[in-house]
């Protein structure tokens, strides 16, 4: 069997016993690491006064991870430049928030160039090279001019965006010609892989026959492979004890109430505005609910050195205390909004308590939470997933009640539906959805793509 290198720009470096505090990507890259044998690659989250290439080399658990440190100026232009103000808005469909910056594409190509120099020397001649996301999307290309003759994969973690967007992007067909130095190419949905396919044939003259897709001479394999969880584990983790009592904390904290929960970074692409308008709405239409919900939105910080991740933050802050201001009574707060992360166990237990999650993403490339809530559910008295249909993973959790993020009154009617939902309609859609989630897990999607990688010809 061949090895695998893995590459990403964040690399979770294995703790003995520390999987169940892992998201479940890693978990599955782990366990292929275990498999093939090989390494994951990545930047340390560190930084360096001047890169020299020097490898950080860790092993735990059976897989090995090697890791380099970024310059200030690298951070800024790749991590917070390039990949987070100008690729991720643009590809969640917010060309409002895109920024375009001839300094940020140089530092991308630049942090691509030193991965690929780093990691040439490691790989070995019939290893399987897979690289991870929108940071890194150049660099198979890269590693093909430094005369790598491996196959190599490439997955996209985030939506692929629309032509007609991605054609704002000044580079846009250099970033698209690198794809095709890649033998796999990997989209969670059929949506993405249709903007793909569009591109290559509207913009380059190329063709496209069933999973192959030919431009520029150069042929590739375009493929869809929506990513699970570990879903037994994740099973599990919501019968721990860290679980029961976590569930045990959320009940006491809102007796006689309807849990609803989110939980997401804290990102603009989440919808995290809309969904607590879309409660705000919920709020005003049913003066005879007030009191008797109580929602938790669960946001961690992220990505805090772009501006707009700063904006988002303030808004939010001002929205549930707005809407706090609102409705609030001496014994009941309407939103209580919480921004820090919590343990596997203990989100397994939220997430159980809940009677409703509300996953709304205005754009997401998949959207993990929903499955983790569904894997979290007691079989006999399910709570109810609220998904936005411009969440990835709406394609296959079609049991879930579907809602367009944008409008406030679809919202709030199927945050009524949700909590009018008889027991025996939780029960039939929840096992409908359990059953794709435990079917579709990221061990079947890691085989998926890797089976069709080691099938690639060279
Ligand atoms: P993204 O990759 O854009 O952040 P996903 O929904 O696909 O979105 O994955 C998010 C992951 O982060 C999930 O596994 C989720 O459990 C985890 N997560 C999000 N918020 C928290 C939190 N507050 N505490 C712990 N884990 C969190
Ligand atoms: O799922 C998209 C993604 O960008 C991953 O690549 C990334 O690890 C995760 O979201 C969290 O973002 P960040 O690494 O910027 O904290």
């Amino acid at each position: 069997m061949s090895r695998l290198i893995v590459i990403s720009n964040r690399v979770a470096v294995p703790k003995k016993g520390a999987s169940a505090n892992q998201g479940g990507l890693a978990v599955a890259l782990q366990s292929a690491l275990r498999e093939h044998g090989g390494l994951w690659f990545g930047w340390s989250g560190e930084t360096c006064e001047t890169f020299d290439g020097t490898i950080h080399r860790a092993e735990g658990d059976g897989v090995n991870t090697a890791t380099i440190d970024l310059e200030e100026q690298d951070i800024d232009e790749y991590y917070n430049g390039f990949a987070n103000r100008t690729l991720w808005p643009l590809f969640h469909y917010r060309i409002d928030l895109t920024e375009f910056e001839r300094d940020f594409e140089g530092g991308y190509q630049r942090v691509n160039d030193r991965f690929a120099d780093t990691v040439m020397p490691l790989v070995e001649e019939p290893d399987l090279v897979w690289v991870h996301d929108y940071h890194l999307i150049p660099l198979g290309q890269k590693l093909r001019r430094r005369g790598m003759r491996n196959r190599i994969g490439f997955f996209l973690h985030t939506p692929w965006p629309p032509t007609r967007l991605l054609t704002a992007l000044p580079s846009h067909r250099k970033l698209v010609d690198s794809l095709f130095a890649y033998d796999v190419v990997g989209f969670h949905t059929e949506d993405w892989l249709d903007s793909f396919q569009h591109y290559v044939t509207s913009m380059m003259g190329g063709t496209v026959d069933g999973d192959i897709v030919s431009a520029g001479g150069r042929t590739i394999r375009a493929i869809v492979a929506p990513i699970g969880i570990d879903t037994a584990e994740f099973e599990a983790a919501a019968r721990s004890d860290e679980a029961n009592f976590a569930r045990d904390r959320m009940y006491m904290s809102a007796t006689g109430r309807s849990l609803m929960v989110g939980v997401d970074r804290l990102d603009y692409s989440k919808g995290l505005r809309e969904r607590f308008l879309g409660y705000d709405r919920f709020l005003a239409s049913h003066p005879d609910r007030r009191g008797l919900t109580s929602f938790l939105q669960i946001a961690p910080p992220s990505r805090e050195k772009v501006d707009t991740y700063q904006e988002i933050r303030a808004d939010l802050d001002a929205l549930s205390g707005r809407i706090n201001g609102e409705y609030a009574d001496i014994d009941w707060t309407p939103i209580r909004y919480v921004n820090r992360g919590y343990p596997r166990e203990e989100l397994a237990g939220i997430y159980r308590a809940a009677h409703i999650a509300l996953v709304t993403p205005l754009r997401d490339g998949m959207n993990l939470v929903a499955k983790e809530y569904v894997a979290a559910q007691d079989p006999n008295d399910p709570g109810v997933l609220v998904l936005s249909v411009f969440a990835g993973a709406a394609a296959q959790m079609r049991e879930a009640v579907l809602v367009n993020p944008y409008s406030a009154e679809e919202m709030a009617d199927a945050i009524v539906t949700a909590l009018a939902m008889p027991r025996e309609e939780r029960i039939r859609r929840w096992q409908a959805l359990i059953d794709g989630v435990r079917r579709e897990d990221v061990f079947w999607w890691c085989r998926l793509f890797l089976d069709t990688l080691e099938d690639a010809s060279e």
